[in-house]
């Protein structure tokens, strides 16, 4: 790992480790997807070992899936928990009033459905995530969109001023498939002004599964610094 790489993994796991003080005994947890979750995952691992606590997590990724049993974190579904208590999760751009881009893992509509249902939503990232406005830096918003309608709901988004470009696969030829099945297409609009209103228009469109934008759902967020965690 170069020491660039190695130090922001630091501020991933330093905002991991301090967000998870909000998970009590007993608690149903959604567990967050992505690199920073991950130490999320880790930290409750070791809280569950060290301290028996009794917690019932529901992963939003096949990924989070698999480091809840590598830490021994039991699993439940949202069939039989359709209430969460608190969610830890990432994000790839977070503005001051708490509003999100996620979905650069491909797991977004698995997340924003946990999200939806958790009475607490904490977020965890570096500070290189904060920005003021969502979409600067030309960051994409993913859109998770069936297969059967790829060229389609790429009509529709240009139309309306997106770049669109359908996610392509690293380790594997052709696009990226998500754990539901589905493609993603990433989507740069520059500067989003008004988040809400792109939202729904974007969910308007006849395909779209899901889109990587998270309005007022986030509660808290702890962004790693190399001299503190900061608590938004
Ligand atoms: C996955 C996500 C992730 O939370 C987001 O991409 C941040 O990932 P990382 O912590 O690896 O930067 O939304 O769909």
């Amino acid at each position: 790992m170069n020491p660039e790489t190695k130090f922001t993994e630091e501020l991933k796991r330093k905002a991991a480790y301090a967000a998870v003080k909000h998970v009590k005994d007993g608690f149903v947890v959604g567990l967050g997807s992505g690199s920073t979750a991950a130490y999320a995952i880790e930290a409750l691992g070791e809280r569950t070992k060290h301290e028996n606590l009794r917690l019932l997590a529901v992963p939003t990724s096949y990924q989070a899936f698999l480091l809840a049993v590598k830490w021994g974190i039991a699993v439940t579904t949202l069939d039989e928990h359709p209430v969460i208590d608190v969610t830890i999760d990432g994000a790839d751009q977070i503005d001051p009033k708490l509003n999100l881009i996620k979905g650069m893992g491909a797991a977004l509509a698995r997340e924003k459905i946990v999200a939806s249902v958790s009475k607490q939503n904490v977020i965890i990232a570096d500070e290189s995530k904060k920005v003021a406005v969502l979409g600067e830096n030309n960051h994409p918003v993913p859109v998770e969109v069936l297969p059967f309608a790829i060229a389609a709901v790429k009509r529709k988004i240009e139309a309306f001023g997106g770049r669109a470009f359908l996610r392509e696969g690293k380790g594997k030829l052709g696009p990226v498939i998500t754990d539901n099945g589905n493609a993603v297409i990433d989507v740069v609009f520059g500067v989003i002004r008004n988040a809400a209103e792109l939202e729904k228009k974007l969910k308007m469109i006849p395909g779209v599964v899901e889109t990587g934008l998270f309005i007022g759902l986030a509660n808290t967020a702890y962004i790693g610094t190399p001299s503190k965690v900061e608590k938004l």
